[in-house]
């Protein structure tokens, strides 16, 4: 192909892609998952954890992915949050494709728009549960004496506020996954994605975990959850059924007998 047509090919392509950015916020989808495939190579064995998947999030939707063990929720979960990229398929969030992003650039990209929470916490262990928030803002380029403050607030307000010095080790388990909590909205993030995240606490600290979470969803994050927990479904706008790296059915449960 000759050069000047290769050129406006090129420029033909990004036109499209500028158009479908355009049309997928107008419709108020915040994440846009198109024919995703992912698998894992274990030797001579391949794993398609995620099997042709399309999938539309909605800014300010709480969505809940169920599914057995094994199902594809957790590498889905890492997909939609640019934890991880595809083998095939794009996903466009926030209005730029972020399927094909290098790994310096993901990473950017998931410090200002995902906020993780993970099942075993991930804390950092050599860090105070106050460092490892203002680890994740120093990283933001917040300024260090912000990134304190904010880190002060955000621990008290799961409920943490004189455990600031405390290192994992010295905090329960509920109360590892609240640090862990108030350190994935850190950086405010519009999109926060949690796997399974309240499946080793106990019914006070998981019912702590849907408070923060009703609240979250009254300021209109867009959450994507993994979860079996009922309360947490409860606050679901919508709950898709994953098996075998598929979506097999969606619901909307009823949201309208939520207890204030
Ligand atoms: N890093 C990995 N390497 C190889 N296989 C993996 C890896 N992560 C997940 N898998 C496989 O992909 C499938 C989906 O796993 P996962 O997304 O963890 O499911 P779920 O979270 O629903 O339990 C499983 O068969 C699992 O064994
Ligand atoms: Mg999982």
């Amino acid at each position: 192909m000759p050069k000047k047509d290769k050129i406006e090919k090129i420029n033909e392509e990004e036109d499209k892609e500028a158009d479908k950015i355009i049309d997928l916020l107008k419709d108020d989808i915040l994440i846009f998952a198109q024919s995703l495939v992912k698998e894992y190579e274990i030797g001579d064995y391949i794993v398609r954890a995620i099997d042709n998947v399309d999938l539309r999030i909605k800014e300010g939707e709480f969505l809940v992915i169920k599914g057995p063990s094994g199902a594809g929720k957790t590498t889905l979960l890492n997909l939609l949050g640019g934890l991880d990229s595809p083998n095939k398929g794009t996903i466009y969030g926030h209005g730029v494709k972020f399927s094909d992003m290098e790994e310096e650039s993901l990473a950017t990209f998931r410090l200002l728009n995902s906020g993780f929470i993970f099942q075993n916490y991930n804390l950092i262990s050599t860090l105070t549960a106050e460092e490892n928030i203002i680890f994740v803002l120093r990283t933001a380029g917040v300024h260090f004496k912000e990134a304190r403050k904010r880190a002060v607030h955000l621990l008290k307000k799961v409920g943490l506020g004189e455990r600031r010095e405390h290192l994992p080790f010295q905090l329960s388990a509920g109360e590892q996954q609240r640090v862990a909590i108030a350190r994935a909205l850190a950086n405010d993030p519009p999109v926060i994605l949690g796997d399974e995240i309240t499946a080793n606490l106990d019914k006070k600290n998981s019912e702590f975990i849907r408070d923060l979470f009703r609240d979250l969803k009254d300021l209109r994050k867009t959450i994507i959850l993994a979860t079996h927990d009922d309360r947490l479904i409860e606050l679901a706008d919508r709950v898709i059924f994953f098996d075998d790296g598929k979506i097999i059915n969606e619901e909307k449960p009823d949201t309208t007998n939520i207890k204030k």
